[in-house]
């Protein structure tokens, strides 16, 4: 069922594209959702100046300020609920999520990583499936769970690798793609269609919902 705005908070750490898809499909009517609050966990992101120039309410909570990882996870709980956000956006967010914050909101985290899920979890995934040689790699959008890069997930988009390609423009070709997956995924929970069953995500009764269309693979 179509609902209207849906409220979420959107955390990053560093440059902020993933964030700036997010809000271009906003205020281009393409994305029913209102960005309620940014997170950052450091205070120098670039990401915050795009919430400045946006007018998108922002706070920078540092993990270092806390003494443990469940102290953390109260403030980002606190922070969050004050927002009123339902879904929360991990954008570039480089820093595990407190176990306490997964709980919290459970099946409301996503997460958006720069592999085809389940290879090449952790840092610079484009430039370990590079170095591994894969001819085919990707993004993926999943649900967030306490094991790293691991959850449920709802969508994936496939980019090959060209022989051309430097890990550098591999990751410029998987962002473009990540640009394009990432608002249409929270556009489906804004359309209340997504539904989560243990580990498997269903989008409108499908198992893996529309799958996004990539017309790179149509050269092949
Ligand atoms: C994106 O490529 C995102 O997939 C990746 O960090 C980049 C953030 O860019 N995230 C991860 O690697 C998470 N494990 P951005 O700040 O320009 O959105």
């Amino acid at each position: 069922m179509k609902r209207d705005k849906l409220p979420i908070a959107v955390f990053v750490s560093g440059r902020g594209t993933n964030l700036q898809s997010i809000i271009d499909a906003i205020e281009a009517g393409r994305l029913d959702a209102e960005i309620r609050l940014v997170v950052s966990n450091r205070s120098k992101a670039p990401a915050l100046q795009r919430c400045e120039r946006h007018g998108i309410p922002y706070e920078v909570i540092p993990s270092k300020k806390f003494e443990t990882p469940e102290k953390w996870g109260e403030a980002l709980i606190e922070a969050v609920k004050r927002s009123g956000a339902e879904l929360v956006v991990l954008a570039g967010f480089m820093k595990v999520v407190p176990a306490n914050f997964i709980e919290a909101f459970k099946n409301r985290i996503v997460n958006i990583h720069p592999s085809l899920l389940p290879a090449f979890k952790g840092l610079e995934a484009q430039r370990q499936a590079f170095d591994y040689g894969v001819k085919l790699t990707g993004c993926t959008v999943h649900l967030v769970t306490p094991e790293l890069d691991s959850g449920p997930i709802i969508a994936q988009a496939v980019v090959p690798v060209l022989p051309n390609d430097t890990p550098e423009t591999l990751a410029a070709r998987i962002l473009e793609h990540e640009h394009r997956i990432y608002p249409q995924v929270v556009q489906w929970f804004a359309e209340g269609r997504v539904r989560v069953d243990g580990n498997k995500v269903w989008v409108d009764g499908a198992r893996y919902g529309t799958l996004p269309f990539n017309p790179e693979l149509e050269k092949f």
